[in-house]
């Protein structure tokens, strides 16, 4: 949460810093800041405001600033509300220091009231003002903001990064890493640092991922990174990124989201062409051959996750479990890492995760690396933290998701996990070649499947008209469906903020029933399936108590049609893969009721794509 940048080098700072900051506001968006050190009159100048990025640029256009050294911060607030006083960056009481900041320092209150001992003024709530008001302090000391860096890191607790100059060097940029992302971006007589990629790639493809306790020195021509692990100087390798700058645009769609949502057959397909590149093959190039080995002894499987992700693995827990017979369970990674789990070298703990930052989610993989279990990242962004802790990494190549609410990257997460089960039910021979064969030639139809059911959904929009002024809704599903009823509900409540609840279909009775009544709309998940009959029964129960069905169900399905007061049909996929098509008319409609209520569907209140807090 929070996004953070850090430029120096010939262009004029501002411009590349709101660049950054657009793009990466969607880790937070309830205040916006920079800080910079004016070319021509030697002083540092801090400008920040409440509210969204647009209001920054406003008082920006005020301003006329030639800097070449500057940090700038979006911020998701944790200590303090959003207000101009806590915005980032922040400045220490000599005037001198600028930064901006991502996490949380736990051991904040203590140290400021040893700070304020010494007479330190504080002008906001933050911890952010606390850790430049330290490293301040040391300065004032050393006279170097290196080592002043350095010592006061070691004394801060909790997970975060830092980036801040001091108007007495404007040619240098220090940054500290500590669990959450800092990048570097790699230019010729200039340098970025930034929360992520997506940040950079208007300039450089270039970029050094930035290790845990790593401080980095960087001016124009140079970066130096020290080590707080190994107390050395070390050489941290650049890599280079592939994602495109368009795929961080909106092109003309009104919002990322529904860009998002249209480039899901893409994504499926680039998944495919990746994974399987032959009739009955499935290959994960990032699983080296012990690793294999291992996926073939192990007794267990735990998916942890959270949010979106979590009902990825609850879809990929019933693959899992259905094609290898191995134990999956499944949970979120808040329960997991304080549930003392029981866990050991024949576990296998399978961490999900868009951002690969997720805080309760990098904890989990913690906790399972320590008590031996092996440990398998499913993880969008490329060289994030979670993707490099874990013994194995399989991305889910589905490109950068901007919009809060996830879609494409779900679609991804879903479409991997499948093909990790059945890659693991082959390993174990537990599928025979011939069932692989054919569940692959129907897999490899879904790319064009989701194209069709994108095509329809705009038939989905009068469902959305009738019924964008609800506030309740309900989410049937059951099976491999019943994620789906969760992540439709999910997807409805972040961005259209009205209340929805997803539950196994079989549950109404003991129940959500109550509900039901001629004002209540119920979303009933019911594909082909082996529980078909059960779910019309559930469709039964509700027309029974006056209720308002909407349907997604497939292709010829003249019964349910014929009941639902909406229906959307998708093309007719075995039951294991429904899941990859059943949630894009859920995505659309919370999509367009969000639209209708004038709600903010890429930057949901509240919300942020990154959730590196606990
Ligand atoms: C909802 C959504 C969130 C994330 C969750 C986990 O649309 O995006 O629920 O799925 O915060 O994030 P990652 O996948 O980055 O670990």
């Amino acid at each position: 949460m929070c996004g953070i940048i850090g430029y120096v080098g010939y262009r004029n700072t501002v411009p590349v810093l709101i660049t950054g900051l657009e793009r990466l506001e969607y880790r937070g968006y309830d205040s916006a800041g920079i800080a910079c050190v004016d070319h021509q009159k030697d002083g540092l100048i801090l400008i920040k405001e409440k509210g969204k990025l647009g209001v920054l640029k406003e008082k920006l256009g005020d301003f006329a600033i030639e800097a070449h050294i500057g940090i700038g911060h979006t911020r998701w607030a944790t200590h303090g509300e959003p207000s101009r006083a806590n915005a980032h960056p922040h400045v220490d009481a000599s005037g001198k220091i600028a930064l901006v900041h991502n996490g949380i320092l736990e051991n904040y209150a203590a140290v400021k009231s040893i700070l304020q001992k010494k007479r330190v003024r504080f002008l906001s709530q933050t911890d952010t003002e606390v850790g430049v008001n330290l490293i301040g302090a040391y300065y004032r000391k050393t006279g170097k903001l290196f080592d002043a860096v350095k010592r006061a890191v070691q004394e801060l607790h909790g997970y975060f990064a830092f980036v801040l100059f001091s108007k007495e060097d404007p040619e240098t940029l220090i940054a500290y890493k500590r669990s959450n992302p800092l990048v570097i971006g790699l230019g010729q007589g200039e340098n970025f640092v930034a929360s992520d990629v997506t940040a950079l790639i208007p300039y450089t493809r270039q970029v050094i991922y930035l290790e845990d306790e790593d401080l980095a020195v960087i001016t124009a021509q140079k970066i130096s990174v020290y080590s707080l692990k190994t107390k050395t100087w070390v050489k941290r390798h650049p890599t280079t990124v592939h994602w495109d700058v368009s795929q961080a645009q909106k092109q003309g769609f009104p919002h990322f989201m529904l860009k998002e949502m249209y480039e899901q057959p893409e994504v499926l397909k680039n998944i495919l062409a990746k994974r399987t590149p032959g009739s009955g093959e499935i290959f994960f190039d990032t699983l080296d051959k012990k690793f294999q080995k291992r996926l073939r002894e192990i007794e267990r499987v735990s998916m942890i996750s959270c949010g979106t992700a979590y009902h990825a693995g609850l879809v990929g827990a019933i693959a899992l479990e259905q094609y290898t017979r191995l134990p999956c369970r499944t949970q979120v990674s808040s329960e997991f890492r304080y549930g003392d789990p029981i866990l050991n070298t024949k576990d296998l703990v399978v961490l999900i995760t868009q951002s690969g930052e997720t805080a309760d989610t990098l904890a989990a993989l913690r906790e399972a690396k320590a008590k031996g279990a092996a440990t398998l990242a499913v993880v969008n962004v490329v060289g994030s933290t979670i993707a490099r802790e874990a013994d194995a990494v399989i991305y889910t190549h589905a490109g950068p998701e901007i919009g809060v609410a996830s879609t494409k990257a779900y679609i991804a997460q879903l479409a991997t996990l499948l093909l990790l089960a059945f890659y693991m039910a082959k390993i174990r021979k537990t599928i025979s070649p011939a069932d692989l064969k054919e569940l692959l030639r129907e897999f490899k139809k879904m790319p064009q499947h989701c194209a069709r059911v994108l095509k329809d959904i705009k038939k989905f929009e009068s469902c959305a008209e009738k019924h964008y002024t609800r506030r309740n809704f309900l989410y049937l599903g059951r099976g491999c469906n019943y994620p789906t009823a969760l992540e439709g509900a999910l997807k409805l409540k972040e961005i259209s903020y009205a209340h929805a609840h997803g539950y196994a279909a079989g549950e109404m009775k003991h129940g959500p029933i109550a509900l039901i009544d001629h004002e209540q709309p119920v979303i009933c998940i019911a594909p082909e399936s082996k529980t078909y009959d059960k779910m019309i029964s559930n469709v039964q129960e509700i027309l029974a108590r006056d209720g308002i069905v909407i349907a997604i169900g497939t292709d010829g399905q003249k019964d349910l049609k014929k009941m639902a007061d909406d229906f959307f049909a998708i093309p007719r996929v075995p039951e294991i893969l429904s899941a990859i098509l059943t949630v894009i008319p859920l995505q659309f409609l919370a999509y367009k009721i969000a639209v209708l209520n004038g709600r903010d569907v890429d930057q949901p209140r509240n919300l942020a794509k990154s959730v590196t807090v606990e």
